[in-house]
Protein backbone atom coordinates (compact mmCIF):
# COMPACT_ATOMS: atom_id res chain seq x y z
CA UNK A 1 0.00 0.00 0.00
CA UNK A 2 1.63 3.55 -0.78
CA UNK A 3 2.46 5.53 1.73
CA UNK A 4 3.87 9.01 1.52
CA UNK A 5 8.03 9.66 1.97
CA UNK A 6 9.52 13.53 1.74
CA UNK A 7 13.26 13.98 0.36
CA UNK A 8 15.28 16.64 -1.90
CA UNK A 9 16.20 15.45 -5.64
CA UNK A 10 18.21 17.75 -7.43
CA UNK A 11 17.91 20.81 -5.08
CA UNK A 12 14.24 20.87 -5.03
CA UNK A 13 12.15 19.03 -1.86
CA UNK A 14 9.19 16.72 -2.90
CA UNK A 15 6.32 14.48 -1.58
CA UNK A 16 5.64 11.28 -3.05
CA UNK A 17 3.61 8.23 -2.43
CA UNK A 18 5.19 4.92 -2.77
CA UNK A 19 5.01 1.38 -1.54
CA UNK A 20 7.81 -0.26 0.43
CA UNK A 21 8.84 -2.66 -2.46
CA UNK A 22 9.86 0.63 -4.61
CA UNK A 23 13.00 1.53 -5.26
CA UNK A 24 14.96 4.65 -5.15
CA UNK A 25 15.42 4.15 -9.19
CA UNK A 26 11.82 3.33 -9.90
CA UNK A 27 10.75 6.17 -7.73
CA UNK A 28 13.18 8.55 -9.72
CA UNK A 29 12.71 7.47 -13.00
CA UNK A 30 9.02 6.47 -13.38
CA UNK A 31 7.56 9.26 -11.12
CA UNK A 32 9.86 11.56 -11.61
CA UNK A 33 10.91 11.43 -14.68
CA UNK A 34 14.87 11.34 -14.16
CA UNK A 35 16.52 9.00 -16.55
CA UNK A 36 20.01 9.55 -16.36
CA UNK A 37 20.00 6.53 -13.68
CA UNK A 38 20.07 3.61 -16.10
CA UNK A 39 18.22 -0.01 -15.14
CA UNK A 40 21.34 -2.36 -15.47
CA UNK A 41 21.47 -5.77 -13.81
CA UNK A 42 19.10 -4.56 -10.44
CA UNK A 43 21.37 -6.34 -8.37
CA UNK A 44 23.63 -3.56 -7.17
CA UNK A 45 26.27 -5.10 -9.28
CA UNK A 46 26.62 -2.93 -12.66
CA UNK A 47 26.76 0.63 -11.36
CA UNK A 48 24.59 1.54 -14.21
CA UNK A 49 22.15 3.30 -11.71
CA UNK A 50 24.29 5.00 -9.36
CA UNK A 51 22.43 8.28 -7.77
CA UNK A 52 24.54 10.51 -4.94
CA UNK A 53 23.12 10.09 -1.28
CA UNK A 54 24.08 13.06 0.75
CA UNK A 55 26.86 13.00 -1.65
CA UNK A 56 27.93 9.85 -1.56
CA UNK A 57 27.74 7.43 -4.33
CA UNK A 58 24.76 4.52 -4.06
CA UNK A 59 22.99 1.98 -5.94
CA UNK A 60 19.52 2.70 -6.12
CA UNK A 61 18.09 -0.31 -7.72
CA UNK A 62 18.84 -2.04 -4.60
CA UNK A 63 17.15 0.95 -2.11
CA UNK A 64 13.65 1.17 -0.95
CA UNK A 65 12.38 4.40 -1.53
CA UNK A 66 11.29 4.84 1.59
CA UNK A 67 15.13 4.10 2.64
CA UNK A 68 15.71 7.92 1.53
CA UNK A 69 13.51 9.91 3.12
CA UNK A 70 14.67 13.21 4.33
CA UNK A 71 17.96 12.52 2.43
CA UNK A 72 19.72 14.60 -0.41
CA UNK A 73 19.69 12.84 -3.64
CA UNK A 74 21.77 13.79 -6.63
CA UNK A 75 21.39 12.50 -10.49
CA UNK A 76 23.03 13.06 -13.03
CA UNK A 77 20.63 15.68 -14.20
CA UNK A 78 20.96 17.52 -11.47
CA UNK A 79 24.96 17.35 -11.31
CA UNK A 80 25.45 20.24 -14.24
CA UNK A 81 22.46 22.31 -16.26
CA UNK A 82 22.31 22.90 -20.09
CA UNK A 83 24.10 25.13 -21.12
CA UNK A 84 26.63 24.83 -17.58
CA UNK A 85 28.09 20.93 -17.76
CA UNK A 86 29.51 19.92 -14.71
CA UNK A 87 33.23 19.54 -15.05
CA UNK A 88 33.07 15.58 -14.79
CA UNK A 89 30.05 15.96 -17.61
CA UNK A 90 32.50 18.06 -19.77
CA UNK A 91 35.36 16.23 -19.50
CA UNK A 92 33.71 12.99 -20.40
CA UNK A 93 32.47 14.86 -23.14
CA UNK A 94 36.12 16.18 -23.99
CA UNK A 95 37.28 12.55 -24.34
CA UNK A 96 34.75 11.04 -26.20
CA UNK A 97 34.47 8.50 -23.22
CA UNK A 98 31.55 6.39 -24.95
CA UNK A 99 30.48 3.89 -27.04
CA UNK A 100 26.99 2.78 -26.53
CA UNK A 101 26.76 5.40 -23.15
CA UNK A 102 24.75 2.86 -21.02
CA UNK A 103 27.39 2.65 -18.52
CA UNK A 104 28.24 6.51 -18.43
CA UNK A 105 25.75 7.52 -15.86
CA UNK A 106 27.62 5.38 -13.14
CA UNK A 107 30.94 6.45 -14.35
CA UNK A 108 29.90 10.23 -13.83
CA UNK A 109 28.36 9.69 -10.53
CA UNK A 110 31.47 7.75 -9.32
CA UNK A 111 34.05 9.99 -10.61
CA UNK A 112 32.07 13.37 -9.17
CA UNK A 113 32.14 11.37 -5.43
CA UNK A 114 35.68 10.30 -6.15
CA UNK A 115 36.81 13.86 -7.25
CA UNK A 116 34.77 15.94 -4.51
CA UNK A 117 36.84 13.26 -1.88
CA UNK A 118 40.02 13.56 -3.65
CA UNK A 119 40.79 15.94 -6.45
CA UNK A 120 44.17 14.71 -7.78
CA UNK A 121 43.59 10.86 -8.18
CA UNK A 122 46.06 8.49 -9.16
CA UNK A 123 45.18 6.02 -12.31
CA UNK A 124 44.97 3.28 -9.40
CA UNK A 125 41.87 5.57 -7.25
CA UNK A 126 40.41 5.92 -10.50
CA UNK A 127 40.36 2.25 -11.53
CA UNK A 128 39.86 1.33 -7.16
CA UNK A 129 36.99 3.79 -7.36
CA UNK A 130 34.78 2.14 -10.93
CA UNK A 131 35.98 -1.22 -10.33
CA UNK A 132 32.80 -1.92 -9.72
CA UNK A 133 31.23 0.08 -13.03
CA UNK A 134 30.63 -1.96 -15.72
CA UNK A 135 31.32 -0.96 -19.30
CA UNK A 136 31.19 -3.54 -21.83
CA UNK A 137 32.34 -1.45 -24.64
CA UNK A 138 35.83 -0.99 -23.31
CA UNK A 139 36.17 2.48 -23.41
CA UNK A 140 38.47 1.95 -19.75
CA UNK A 141 40.70 4.08 -21.42
CA UNK A 142 39.18 7.12 -22.48
CA UNK A 143 37.17 6.86 -18.97
CA UNK A 144 39.98 7.42 -17.37
CA UNK A 145 41.45 10.28 -19.38
CA UNK A 146 38.01 12.03 -18.75
CA UNK A 147 38.72 11.87 -15.24
CA UNK A 148 41.50 12.84 -14.96
CA UNK A 149 40.85 15.57 -17.23
CA UNK A 150 37.80 16.33 -15.00
CA UNK A 151 40.06 16.81 -12.18
CA UNK A 152 42.06 19.22 -14.05
CA UNK A 153 38.93 21.41 -15.33
CA UNK A 154 38.10 21.57 -11.52
CA UNK A 155 41.06 22.92 -10.38
CA UNK A 156 41.74 25.47 -13.43
CA UNK A 157 38.08 27.15 -13.37
CA UNK A 158 37.68 26.24 -9.33
CA UNK A 159 34.51 24.80 -10.14
CA UNK A 160 34.08 21.64 -8.27
CA UNK A 161 30.51 21.21 -7.67
CA UNK A 162 29.33 18.08 -6.97
FE1 LIG B 1 21.84 -0.92 -10.10
FE2 LIG B 1 23.09 -2.54 -11.81
S1 LIG B 1 21.19 -1.50 -12.07
S2 LIG B 1 23.83 -1.76 -9.92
Amino acid sequence: MPAPLSLTVNGQARTLEASAQVTLLQLLRNDLGLNGPKYGCGLGQCGACTVLVDGTAARACVIPAHGVCGREITTLEGLGHRGQAHPVQQAFIDAQAAQCGYCLNGMVMMAAALLARNPTPTDDDIRRELSGNLCRCGTHLEILQAVHRAALLMATTGNTAS
